[in-house]
């Protein structure tokens, strides 16, 4: 049933391009416009959305935060990001303009099922992003996209993340599109990239095996930490959550432009620190900047574990080990960046000798409060 890999999460990885491409199949058109029909939501409700708010708790929120970068910019409509598990107890600003928007692999969270029942309780439409049918946190929603990564066995999330990324891009793409942007042409672009992106997911995997080795090397640290910005932010915060949980060891994931306002105090001599680079094409003022943050933990004897672009060679001369991704666009990158970085986890949890399907402490899904 592993289907010849030793865990189930190694196969849940190499499974990504076919769950990224499953979700995408049947949803973009012969002219390349989106067909979400099988949503539900009228496109009049859509029309009327005054703001956005998106509910998850661990992975899922960190796709929840990747959104939030994708629905502002495509459609100009306020979003926020809450962990469902904060969401309710602060008394949220709801009303029937608002979409709220719950994802969830399991569709069984309890911290999220209650964020969402609050929400409608307000008079908030809620659509699910969630990857099992018939479960209750789509039961209890307006309207639902489903994730189609098939099943997911390993506790750590992995697909079920790419594909809930995917869904995403999908549902803020067809929020452009229903209420038509000034972004059109870049929306009309954006469906093309995502339409091709599997394959550039199926090319990460075939050039993994210097992380795998680089992980083991590491395997006798204690910290390893993690950073990014703009889209890479959320990417560095799931590095280093896949890492706590199944390696077990110390990490954290960093805004880089709030490295000086803190926790550069952490680096010292060899520390491992990844770095997920946005792509040099895109805007040039993101790129530069984390160049220089390189340089300057670097500087004070970091380790860094570099993951940019094919052809970014700026970042070569502080790359003491450097992870190549394929060129995307910029809001897409976290389906490309991340995968390098369960690569990374599931090895230095193996090399560490612990269980990588069943991290101790942790269930699948958690159906408690
Ligand atoms: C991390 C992980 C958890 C889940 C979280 C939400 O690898 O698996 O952080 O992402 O418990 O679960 P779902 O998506 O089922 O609501």
């Amino acid at each position: 049933e592993k289907g010849g890999y030793d865990y189930f999460m190694l196969k849940e990885i190499a499974e990504q391009p076919k769950a990224v491409a499953d979700t995408l199949l049947g949803r973009i058109d012969g002219n390349g416009r989106l067909t979400l029909d099988e949503v539900r939501i009228d496109a009049s409700a859509l029309r009327e959305t005054d703001k956005i708010v998106i509910v998850a708790c661990g992975t899922a929120f960190h796709a929840g935060m990747i959104a939030k970068y994708a629905i502002e910019h495509w459609t100009r409509i306020p979003c926020e990001v809450e962990l469902a598990s904060e969401f309710r107890y602060r008394d949220p600003i709801l009303d029937p303009r608002t979409l709220v928007i719950a994802i969830s692999q399991s569709g069984e969270t309890m911290d999220t099922l209650m964020a969402l029942r609050h929400a409608r309780e307000q008079g908030s439409k809620v659509l699910a992003i969630c990857n099992t049918n018939g479960s209750t946190i789509p039961r209890e929603s307006d309207a639902v996209l489903y994730t189609h990564a098939g099943p997911e066995v390993a506790v750590a999330s992995t697909k079920a993340f790419l594909t809930q990324l995917v869904a995403c891009y999908l549902v803020a793409l067809y929020l452009g599109q229903v209420r038509g942007t000034k972004w059109g042409d870049e929306i009309h672009s954006q469906i093309r990239e995502l339409s091709d992106i599997a394959k550039q997911v199926d090319q990460v995997l075939e050039t993994m095996e210097p992380v795998r080795e680089l992980a083991r090397s590491l395997k006798d640290k204690n910290t390893v930490l993690f950073l990014g910005r703009h889209v890479g932010y959320p990417v560095a915060l799931e590095g280093a959550l896949k890492l706590k949980e199944l390696a077990y060891m110390h990490a954290e994931g960093f805004a880089a432009g709030e490295l000086k306002h803190g926790p550069i105090a952490l680096i010292e001599e060899d520390l491992p620190v990844v770095v997920v680079v946005p792509s040099p094409r895109g805007r040039d003022v993101l790129h530069d900047k984390i160049v220089s943050n390189i340089q300057e933990i670097r500087a004070r004897g970091a380790r860094t574990i570099v993951i940019a672009e094919e052809g970014d060679e700026a970042v070569v001369p502080y790359a003491d080990h450097l992870i190549r991704i394929p060129a995307t666009p910029t809001l897409l990158q976290p389906l490309v960046a991340t995968v390098p970085l369960q690569v990374f986890a599931c090895e230095l949890a193996t090399a560490r000798g612990n269980e990588v399907d069943q991290p101790r402490n942790l269930a699948k899904s958690v159906t408690v409060e």
